[in-house]
């Protein structure tokens, strides 16, 4: 038995042990990044990713207006620019431009990928949900590349102001 302390809700929310952080890339002329903790995958047949992106990010209008967007997983060498990404607004700057991340042409969608990250999933739209505080946008992965020695292991964990990279494993099947 655990004993336990009780938590408020709001609290309780952060008690996850940390989420994924990705780069979501959408647009197509005018074009964005954003960086995003509320990311999941919501099916696996067919694969489907979603994010969740509060009503006031200019992001939340480029997905609202494009069929697709990119999820990419940026490892710990982007810390700086996935925090410029997470504070800075498209609204007022060219984040691929004040970040010298390579916007690289979509195969199958017309929003860029990011060449620096270790991950690329393109994603044509299938759907949207208001719940809360945000709106969550789910993306079927149409095409996805991996650099050659990725693991999971280097992906970026963010939760509490902190990121992270994945622990131990602990177990396995
Ligand atoms: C690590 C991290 C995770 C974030 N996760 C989200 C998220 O899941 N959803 C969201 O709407 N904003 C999230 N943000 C905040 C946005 O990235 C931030 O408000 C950004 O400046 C919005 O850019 P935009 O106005 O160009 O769309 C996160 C920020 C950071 C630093």
């Amino acid at each position: 038995m655990q004993e336990k302390i009780e938590l408020n809700a709001a609290d309780a929310i952060k008690a996850f042990p940390a989420f994924p952080v990705a780069l979501v890339a959408v647009g197509d002329g005018v074009r964005n990044i954003i960086t995003v903790g509320i990311v999941h995958a919501m099916s696996l047949k067919p694969p489907i990713v979603g994010i969740g992106v509060v009503p006031s990010r200019y992001s939340h209008k480029l997905l609202q207006k494009y069929e697709d967007f990119s999820v990419n997983i940026p490892g710990k060498d982007l810390v700086k620019e996935v925090m410029y990404c997470g504070t800075k607004s498209g609204k007022d700057v060219d984040k691929f431009k004040e970040t010298g991340l390579t916007p690289i042409k979509g195969k199958k969608i017309s929003s860029p990928c990011i060449g620096e990250c270790l991950v690329v999933m393109e994603c044509k739209k299938s759907g949207s949900f208001d719940i809360g505080d945000r709106t969550w946008f789910f993306g079927e992965i149409v095409h996805a590349e991996a650099s050659k020695d990725y693991t999971r292991e280097k992906g970026l964990l963010y939760w509490g102001g902190e990121f992270r990279l994945p622990g131990d494993v602990v177990w396995r099947r």
